[in-house]
């Protein structure tokens, strides 16, 4: 199966067992926009809950704040938003279908790049055991030559989009001689700058003055509550503030399913520190981070550093942790160092000093920051796309499970009674209500307890326990693990701790 078609199904399961619904379905849907049903809350909840904890419980010297959506308009001109927070737009005449400059341009490059994992895995065929893949790499000519050429077009690309000059981006779509993959012509426009924001109207009056912002990213809420929190909360640098929060953007392409979306949301936090310190904290925070990730068990190999070429207007260094989603690698999280850019600008706006006194230096400062910036939908797709799991068994069935950590599973265990009589069902629920109150728990009673076994993976719920007549005699259970299926036969009083032990 191809990964594209694995990715299909990955969509149609989510939809299935109540994970992600398209938005407004029954009204055909609104383009990338999508609901959480209700085994996605609990994953979505668990994520942010998995954040929350590691950035602000197990640090002393960061708290988290909840800002409001709606921000007073001149923020987006202090952060460089109104002006600067745009893509690069191009229309196909023959199609009227629009697209994202620099996108046209990546999924060329990606073009070129596929060609040379062909001809590497080729070369792999043909060589056997003996194939050096390095060697490989470094001289086979059609592999030089196409990895010459992609290096040009992202050189030329970057450059171009750093000048801003939208000109040179539009000739390098002709001379890749790149078409609509609607029309299939080069009918072209000229490239022009889109602003990514929502705007909408404050109150009743409908004029320029009322218009304000859908916030873009949820950082400019704790830039402009940064002295608040650091008087009231009496914070010493080095300190940070995190916050969870939905942000909203008129993406132009949106696509891959909640991977780009219009209404999304993001977890973030500022980390104030000394001007001269941040690169000593960018590297710190960059390290931190990709552990967060690691410690979730996807698998190591699925993340990978991307240090920016083009920089953002507020920073000064950024790098990605990128996620091999089943369309390849790409973004998961930005750490970037973001200078004083924004506590500057603020203070330049607003007219009120935002600055720290250091008691240990003896000086005033406007702090430098380095922020850290997850999609928490981003985050969702990568634990689903890495759980999802077709498999053959021994015995010729076939199942779908999804492999969630247990730290993250909606469910946590599942309470089956082996048969609807005899006095199982009230056993069963007598356990369910001493274990509810410390994992979210699902009882089942309904088909046969191989169909509920298999209805409990597809929902990726790491414990079964099935109640039998047995049980009525011992007070035993049988636990059931969805990676392995294997069965243990335990006392009621240990299912609290052989379930809580894995999470
Ligand atoms: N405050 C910095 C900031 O917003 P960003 O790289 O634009 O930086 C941070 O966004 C993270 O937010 C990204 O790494 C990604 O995970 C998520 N994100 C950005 N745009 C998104 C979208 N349209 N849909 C879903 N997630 C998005």
């Amino acid at each position: 199966m191809t990964s594209e078609e694995l990715f299909k199904n990955l969509i149609a399961h989510a939809k299935e067992y109540g994970f992600i619904f398209p938005s407004s379905e029954i009204y055909d849907g609104l383009s990338a926009v999508y609901d959480y049903g209700q085994m996605g809350v609990e994953l979505k909840n668990n994520i942010k809950n998995y954040w929350w904890n590691a950035m602000v419980r197990q640090h002393d010297n960061i708290v988290g704040i909840d800002s409001a959506i709606f921000m007073h308009p001149r923020i987006w001109e202090a952060s460089g938003h109104v002006g600067a927070f745009n893509d690069p737009l191009i229309d196909n005449r023959d199609s009227k279908k629009r697209y994202r400059a620099d996108v046209l341009l990546e999924e060329h490059i990606a073009k070129i790049e596929d060609k040379i994992t062909k001809e590497v895995e080729k070369g792999r065929k043909k060589f056997g055991g003996a194939f050096d893949e390095a060697q490989f790499r470094a001289t086979h000519p059609n592999v030089l030559r196409n990895a010459a050429k992609a290096a040009e077009i992202r050189e030329n690309m970057n450059a171009a989009l750093n000048a801003n000059d939208l000109d040179v981006l539009k000739q390098l779509i002709i001379d890749c001689e790149i078409v609509c993959p609607v029309s299939g012509s080069r009918n072209w426009t000229d490239v022009r700058q889109f602003n990514l924001m929502f705007s909408t109207q404050l109150g009743s009056v409908s004029d320029e003055a009322g218009v304000i912002y859908l916030r873009p990213e949820t950082a400019q809420g704790i830039f402009v509550n940064f002295l608040n929190v650091q008087k009231t909360g009496r914070m010493k640098i080095p300190f940070g503030i995190a916050q969870i929060g939905k942000a909203f953007r008129n993406e132009i392409v949106a696509r891959q399913f909640i991977f780009r979306m219009r209404e999304f949301e993001q977890m973030e936090m500022q980390f104030f520190v000394r001007p001269g310190e941040e690169m000593k904290w960018y590297e710190y925070w960059k390290n931190e981070r990709l552990r967060w990730h690691q410690s979730l068990g996807l698998g190591n190999e699925k993340y990978r550093f991307h240090d920016h070429e083009k920089l953002a207007h507020y920073a000064n260094a950024a790098a990605d942790i990128e996620f091999n989603f089943p369309f390849g690698f790409k973004e998961l999280e930005g750490i970037h160092s973001r200078t004083d850019f924004d506590l500057s600008r603020h203070q330049e706006f607003s007219g009120r000093k935002q600055q720290y006194f250091d008691s240990e230096t003896n000086e005033n400062y406007v702090p430098y920051v380095i922020e850290t910036s997850i999609g928490l939908d981003r985050t969702f797709l990568a634990v689903l796309s890495a759980a999802y799991c077709e498999e053959q068994l021994a015995n010729g069935e076939e199942r779908v499970v999804l492999r969630i950590p247990p730290v993250l599973a909606p469910v946590k265990l599942a309470v089956l009674p082996l048969v609807k009589k005899d006095g199982l069902p009230e056993k069963a629920r007598e356990i369910l209500q001493t274990l509810r109150s410390d994992f979210n728990c699902q009882y089942d009673e309904k088909d046969s307890i191989g169909k509920r076994y298999r209805r409990q993976d597809a929902i990726g719920t790491p414990f079964c326990i099935t109640i039998d007549h047995q049980t009525l005699e011992d007070n035993r259970v049988t636990i059931r693990y969805r990676d392995t299926m294997q069965q243990d036969r335990l006392p009621v009083a240990e299912v609290a701790v052989a379930v809580g032990s894995f999470q």
